[in-house]
């Protein structure tokens, strides 16, 4: 669906590269996330993809289309959501939309219009000048123009930021309604709970180099090695009374709560030395990573 090749982009010469040698193959129907601090390099990817920023290096082939060579074509595959709100202030909601229909040759195009209006609860909004819509409902309008050409796959660069928590989860709902219609999608996201959530593989961005990419489950087991483990007793308990654990740097907390950090496969391990000691937990508690603390712990290496 989408391959990117050894793409670079140096803004100014003389100045450090935005993206380094970026490779990327994105198949049908995936679901990616791609995450990243601000100045990763985010917006430099997806603007090349949208044609907006010339790449310094590289080749982007989108559904078997050269994007320098093919450019048109190129843009009936895709549909991008901008990070940037700026719109041309004078049109309305609908008439937004319909020249955007206009501009891929699509007429009469207004049934799917409506039905966009209605997922992406613009429908009020319809009459509205975009200058009178909210930060929020702006950026509801720019995924609704997105998608007027029913593109195959989608790139949306943080289109929830500034949205509020309800309508955002009615955007997950209508996002993986796309996704599970076969659109191919990939978003940027400073929610890192929206990429768990929504997305089934993750890439992560740093200073121009992608440093991650695995399956989320893949990405969630290798880090997911190490659990912190509570256990709870209804007694008072001391450190000394757990000497036999030293090896594992147990922590007492409240006088009756025990933490400890244990490899997975060594969890029943654990379990056994404590309760062969006769020290008997009322209640365990496990705690896997999210994916937010992997990403912490990747961004950070
Ligand atoms: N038009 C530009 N001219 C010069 N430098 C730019 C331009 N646009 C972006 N940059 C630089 O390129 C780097 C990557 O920026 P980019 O906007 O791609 O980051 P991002 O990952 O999208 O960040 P954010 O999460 O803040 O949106 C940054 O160092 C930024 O300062
Ligand atoms: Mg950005």
């Amino acid at each position: 669906m989408l391959r990117i090749e050894n793409i670079s982009k140096i803004y100014k010469r003389g100045h450090k590269e935005a993206l380094k040698n970026i490779n990327l193959t994105i198949k049908e129907g995936e679901f990616t996330a791609l995450l990243g601090q601000n100045g990763a390099g985010k917006t430099t990817l997806i603007n090349i993809l949208a044609g907006n920023v010339h790449k310094t290096e590289g080749k982007v082939i989108i559904g078997g289309y050269d994007l320098d060579k093919n450019p048109l074509e190129t843009k009936k595959i895709m549909g991008i959501v901008p990070q940037e709100i700026g719109q041309d202030y004078i049109f309305t909601v609908e008439d937004m939309l319909r020249k955007q229909s206009g501009y891929f040759g699509i007429k009469n195009n207004d049934d799917y219009i409506d039905e966009l209006l209605e997922a992406l609860s613009l429908q009020d909004k319809r009459k509205s000048t975009t200058r009178q819509l909210s930060g929020g409902m702006k950026r509801r309008l720019l995924i609704a123009k997105a998608l007027v050409h029913k593109p195959k796959l989608l790139i949306l660069d943080e289109p929830t930021a500034g949205v509020d928590i309800e309508l955002r989860h009615s955007m997950y709902k209508f996002l993986k309604k796309l996704h599970a219609e076969g659109t191919t999608i990939i978003l940027t996201t400073h929610y890192i709970e929206e990429a768990e959530n929504l997305c089934k593989r993750i890439i992560v961005i740093d200073h121009g180099e992608i440093i991650a990419d695995e399956p989320k489950e893949k990405l969630m087991d290798i880090f997911s090695q190490e659990i912190d483990v509570r256990f709870e007793f209804d007694y008072d308990i001391d450190i000394e009374d757990f000497d036999f654990l030293n090896g594992y740097e147990p922590i007492v907390k409240n006088n009756r709560n025990l933490y400890i950090k244990v490899e997975k496969n060594n969890l029943s391990k654990l379990m056994k030395v404590i309760t062969d000691k006769g020290l008997n937990f009322i209640d365990i508690d496990i705690k896997r990573p999210k994916l937010e603390d992997i990403y912490l712990n990747l961004i950070k290496s």
